[in-house]
């Protein structure tokens, strides 16, 4: 069968030369991640039958209600003279909310399909026993969320993006390393962090039944998700000697600025018509308070859990100096994942509701 070049592009091959573990150790000696795993497995819940699939959902609606996390960022850049979207009215912000929320729904989608594979791999990787259990149901949470968010895309909203450059070479580079504990730094602690806290922003925000429930269900998984790569960091980072420490620090702070760049919606901005760079060049030269808040609302959950692995303060406190100069240091004190995930399960408190 011949391969057509439309064909080849929906395929993106990474080469990762990784060494895959057994353990002939079956012990049960890691107790919170014994927890984690019993957890996961009375807390599965089902796209199919546990949504509200009929509710109608009228894209618009969602955009304006999104609009402190979309738009009003964006929205003050018109009131700039010469400004590419002075003459932007009601409705062309309307449009771009509306984009807005296509490609942040889209990111979502390949960011959760970047978990399925390096949680995959996790099981490959790690070397213990507890790990490689929690780590299976993982990848079935995984595998829901992208199913999830793909229909919601396909029968709710009005288009797909592909995936934004900055999240693709990240998920490229978390997944070329062949170290187990970066494929957890990466995407359990970085990229999975970061999601916890931009669907609660979304969550907290949107009215709409459907969204919001899958956002809950959701979230209950991605805080167990953040528990497991804090509750085993945490244990092998007490290993580590302060150059290793020094090199997990770097690879945290490139992904977070990495993490930050791709929410300046460049390819919302290609699709309206107007120069990205040029949006880009205005925030960097008209710094808005709501602009800075959103971004940094985003780290809530990864500096607090960063700060828990002892990273923030190894080799004399490398990463506190970044994350205070990237306006973020002020989280470091906010409850970590390792502890609240079990408060954050609504799929429990919801069949614990129906069975009372
Ligand atoms: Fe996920
Ligand atoms: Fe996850």
């Amino acid at each position: 069968m011949t391969v057509t070049a439309d064909q080849r592009e929906l395929i993106h091959h990474v080469e990762a030369n990784i060494d895959a573990a057994f353990t002939w150790d079956y012990e049960r000696s890691r107790d919170s991640l014994v927890r984690l795993y019993e957890k996961a497995k009375t807390s599965q819940w089902n796209v199919t039958t546990d949504l509200p699939w009929d509710s109608d959902v009228d894209p618009e609606k969602i955009a304006a209600e999104l609009s402190m996390g979309t738009t009003a960022r964006f929205q003050t850049l018109g009131e700039i003279p010469g400004s590419p979207v002075a003459h932007f009215g009601d409705k062309e912000w309307l449009h771009v909310g509306v984009e807005i929320q296509n490609s942040l729904l889209s990111q979502f989608l390949h960011g959760e399909q970047g978990a399925l594979l390096c949680t995959a791999r996790i099981v490959e990787t790690v070397p213990w026993i507890d790990a490689k259990y929690y780590a299976a149901t993982q990848v079935m949470d995984e595998a829901r969320h992208v199913e999830v968010f793909a229909r919601y895309l396909d029968e709710k909203l009005s288009s797909q993006y592909r995936i934004n450059p900055n999240l693709k070479s990240l998920l490229d580079d978390i997944i070329a390393d062949p170290r187990w504990d970066m494929t957890y730094l990466g995407m359990q602690i970085m990229v999975e962090g970061l999601a916890l806290a931009a669907f609660g922003l979304m969550r907290q925000t949107t009215t709409e039944p459907l969204l919001q429930q899958l956002l809950r269900y959701v979230m209950s998984d991605e805080a167990r998700h953040v528990a497991f790569g804090v509750l085993s960091l945490q244990e092998y980072y007490a290993g580590l000697s302060t150059p290793e420490l020094r090199e997990r620090q770097e690879f945290a702070y490139e992904t977070a600025v990495r993490l930050q760049q791709r929410f300046m919606q460049a390819e919302v901005w290609e699709r309206m018509g107007i120069d990205p760079l040029a949006i880009k060049r205005l925030i960097d030269e008209h710094p808005r308070p709501e602009q800075q808040l959103f971004q940094t609302l985003l780290f809530s959950k990864i500096v607090p859990n960063v700060k828990k692995l002892g990273l923030l303060d190894a080799a004399d406190g490398w990463l506190r100096e970044r994350f205070a100069e990237i306006g973020v240091i002020q989280f470091e004190n906010w409850v970590d994942t390792g502890e609240e995930y079990a408060a954050l399960d609504e799929v429990a408190k919801d069949r614990a509701a129906a069975t009372s």
